[in-house]
């Protein structure tokens, strides 16, 4: 069982550590841009969307909206549910595409903005798999005893590296973020297992070539433009993608299953990337299990990326989809290529209205961490026009310094 007095490790099980997932937050931007609104723009219409990929609309982000801000949003909301105190937080992992920069990483901006002053960051590329990766990474570090508390974040601005001209792509992505709060505990369950996977023969089929300006095609390695891409948009062969979709699904959830011990038939709900209504249906196929068993929310996010499984899996709670004790698959597949999948048996306490006597001091501490970054970055700045007004006062000084102990 776990505990709801989240800062102790209860002490009722085996002796071994398990990773738990104890909050979840979602964020989405306000704006909502529907397939009508696309074929405004784009050589599209709603019903081939529809028909094609299931999608119905999608969010967009504004102007000040990052994935940063977003994830900070959904890793505060887990936060809350989890009711525990940033500084417990040891570390902050954000599997994204579209990080606000390549760095600072986008963890460590959110670290600053959560307050998680014991926290390490950082960011984890493995594109809509990087939300399973990320997890796994972050239980493997709890199960091992390195430590008790993690924020795994799933956030991405897929607006931003979108070719608006290139109908196979833009109709499919939007915007979006969503985070978990993982805690070690000795009562069984949690993370039970997982498989990662990558054929980066198939780096090709898709991505977002940036800073690293050679795209490989083939043979070829040449600037992006020879093979029609353009420098951070992103790319993508979707007929070829989506056969390694409809392929790995049904693989990598049969082998994470008997890597846990379990059958199809424990499985209370799979929670796959949401790219396309179509390779879910046929994942469903080829596992033979009803379409239902899937989780499915892309009608009105389409693909987010690294952040459609955490959106989803907080859906499917709020839903009632999950209940303690349940076993849970995620399912991700993209860029890379990589895919992967994990099993997790839902071990989460009910949601307490009375457990949230922490509230107030959250929103001290976020409060103090905006004070902070503000209050540091002033100084960084003054320090810089000091230096730039008075380029000699620096050298004076050091001087001195040097007479000073002179014999
Ligand atoms: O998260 C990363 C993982 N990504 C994915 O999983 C994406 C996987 N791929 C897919 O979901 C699908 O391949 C797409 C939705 C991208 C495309 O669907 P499709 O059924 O494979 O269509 P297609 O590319 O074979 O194109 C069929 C036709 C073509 O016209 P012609 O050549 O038959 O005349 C396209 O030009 O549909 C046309 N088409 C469109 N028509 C209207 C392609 N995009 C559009 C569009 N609107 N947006």
């Amino acid at each position: 069982m776990v505990t709801t007095n989240r800062s102790k490790i209860t002490a009722n099980g085996n002796g071994r550590l398990y990773a738990h997932i104890v909050g979840w937050g979602k964020a989405l931007p306000a704006t909502i841009m529907t397939n009508a609104d696309l074929a405004a723009f784009v050589e599209t219409t709603d019903e081939w969307i529809v028909a094609r990929t299931g999608i119905r609309e999608r969010r967009i982000a504004s102007e000040t909206e990052t994935t940063a801000t977003l994830g900070l949003e959904a890793a505060r909301r887990a936060l809350e549910i989890a009711d525990i105190m940033p500084d417990e937080i040891e570390m902050v992992v954000v599997a994204t595409s579209t990080p606000d920069h390549i760095f600072p990483s986008t963890a460590s901006l959110i670290q600053a903005g959560l307050g998680a002053n014991r926290a390490g960051a950082f960011d984890l590329s493995a594109a809509c798999s990087g939300f399973v990766y990320a997890v796994s990474m972050a239980a493997q570090a709890i199960q091992s005893g390195s430590i008790k508390t993690a924020v795994v974040i799933g956030s991405e601005t897929m607006s931003r590296v979108m070719d608006w001209q290139d109908r196979g792509t833009c109709i499919l992505f939007g915007d979006g973020a969503g985070a978990v709060v993982l805690r070690a505990s000795h009562d069984e369950g949690g993370v039970l297992a997982s498989v990662l996977r990558s054929d980066g023969t198939g780096g090709d089929l898709l991505g977002i070539p940036s800073v690293g300006t050679l795209d490989y095609v083939g043979d070829d390695i040449s600037l992006p433009e020879a093979h029609g891409h353009k420098l951070n948009k992103m790319h993508m062969n979707g007929s070829e993608v989506y056969k390694f979709a409809t392929r790995v699904i049904a693989e990598s959830v049969l082998q994470v299953l008997e890597k846990a011990g379990l059958s199809l038939r424990d499985v209370k709900l799979i929670v796959p990337h949401q790219a396309n209504l179509r390779i879910i249906n046929a994942a469903a196929r080829a596992l033979k299990v009803d379409e239902s068993l899937f989780m499915c929310n892309l009608d009105r996010y389409g693909n987010t990326s690294a952040a459609s499984i955490p959106i989803a899996l907080v859906e499917a709670v709020e839903q009632g989809l999950i209940q303690r004790g349940d076993p849970v698959v995620f399912v991700g597949f993209g860029g890379g290529l990589t895919w992967a999948s994990m099993v997790v048996r839902w071990g989460a306490p009910t949601i307490d209205g009375q457990l949230r006597f922490k509230r107030q001091r959250r929103a001290l501490t976020y409060a103090m961490a905006r004070f902070r970054s503000r209050v540091t970055r002033m100084n960084h700045q003054m320090n810089d026009t000091i230096r730039r007004a008075r380029p000699e006062q620096g050298r004076v000084d050091r001087l001195r310094e040097r007479v000073k102990k002179l014999p």
